[in-house]
């Protein structure tokens, strides 16, 4: 099976943990019938130092003519926010990326990282937000002069249908028994309209339970009982404060991935963290976030759960043998960058051989 894979090293830690995701491509193409061919697709801030355009129009043509996209992060402390930030924005509005997908699971291992007191953490934490990623407040529609501003909040049926069937058909498929929708229902308008489409498409799906949560009661039970969520559907704006949040919870920025997807079509994969300028170049960076996007590549983008699978088993395994200074430990090793980026391939290469 050939696919093309775009690569957007992008600006600061970037070119680091990407570096080690492709390590995890090689590795599947080399052991299973996957064949990836890598293109780069440069973006971000050295780039538009280079160029003037921090997304030039030759990478966004190797990166609509690929099968996915795998990106580092971008931005630079000397340059004004959004100067190179905005590319991903551009790339998700473009490619119509309206699924953000952001599960963060607290590997049993780095319990003692999770600032939770261990009753809170409970049987523990494998959550998957669903965020909205294209309508709402982030749409960027309003205006702004001296006496005031205003942001329009707009989510359309379609918008809302097409994300909520997606979450709902990701937790029959995960075998999720509980989806949560996460709303202001009592207050905004869009959130009546998007919790009742919840409801008619919920219809459909007679075996989940279906729960709404306000926002702000959200964000205290996120952290009071986290092992009660599986699948949390939500808003553009809500999804990205509290996936923010939970990301907090297993451990690292280091350790979250995400994928925005159009499904069936080119997505893109990407760690949540940003390009980390306090790290960058001391080859210290956490590249699990981008292996584990790796993972979600291979789950959503080419259909290969098993992969996926394997890729966390080898994560699982190699952080009880070693880990990077964010999540370091006495009981074991502290590796560079490539050190960890090495040990998850060789596990994930001897589970393949099998
Ligand atoms: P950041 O995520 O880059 O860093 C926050 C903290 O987490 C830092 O202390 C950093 O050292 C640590 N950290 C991040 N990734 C890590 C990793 N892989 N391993 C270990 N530690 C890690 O957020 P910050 O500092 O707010 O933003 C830096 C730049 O990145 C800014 O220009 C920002 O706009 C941009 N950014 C880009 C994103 C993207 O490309 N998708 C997302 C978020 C921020
Ligand atoms: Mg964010």
């Amino acid at each position: 099976m050939n696919k093309t894979i775009a690569i957007t090293r992008g600006d600061g830690c970037g070119p680091e943990v990407v570096e080690e995701g492709i390590k995890i491509l090689k590795t599947i193409s080399e052991y299973t019938e996957f064949n990836f061919e890598f293109k780069e697709a440069p973006a971000g801030g050295n780039v538009w130092k280079k160029s003037g355009s921090n997304l030039p129009e030759k990478s966004f043509e190797i990166i609509k003519k690929s099968d996915s996209l795998l990106f580092g992060a971008i931005g630079l402390p000397d340059l004004p926010p959004g100067v190179a930030e905005s590319a991903i924005l551009w790339i998700r509005q473009e490619l119509d990326l309206y699924v953000n997908l952001r599960p963060i699971k607290l590997y049993d291992t780095l319990r003692d990282r999770c600032p939770l007191k261990d009753e809170f953490i409970g049987e523990g934490i494998d959550i998957t937000f669903v965020r909205e990623n294209t309508e709402g407040i982030y749409k960027g529609i309003g205006e702004i002069s001296e006496e005031k501003a205003q942001s329009l909040m707009l989510y359309t049926k379609k918008g809302c249908e097409r994300i909520i069937r997606y979450a709902y058909e990701f937790a029959k498929n995960m075998g999720h028994k509980k989806i949560t929708s996460v709303d202001k229902a009592n207050v905004l308008k869009t959130s009546q309209f998007w919790r009742k489409i919840f409801h008619t498409i919920g219809n459909t799906y007679p075996s989940i339970q279906k729960e709404d949560v306000y926002i702000d009661s959200f964000c205290q039970w996120l952290i009071r009982a986290p092992y009660s969520y599986e699948t949390v559907v939500t808003g553009n704006m809500f999804g990205d404060i509290i996936s923010d949040e939970g990301a907090f919870l297993i451990g690292s920025l280091g350790m979250a991935a995400s994928g925005n997807i159009n499904p069936g079509k080119v997505s893109m994969y990407e760690p949540i963290h940003g390009s980390a300028p306090d790290i960058a170049g001391k080859g210290i960076a956490n590249p699990i976030g981008t292996i584990l996007s790796v993972k979600l590549m291979m789950e959503e983008s080419f259909n290969s759960p098993e992969i996926g699978n394997l890729i966390d088993k080898a994560v699982e395994e190699a952080l009880k043998e070693g880990r990077t200074m964010d999540i370091e430990s006495k009981s074991c090793k502290t590796l560079t960058t490539i050190e960890m980026g090495n040990l998850i391939a060789n596990k994930l290469k001897n589970m393949l051989k099998k």
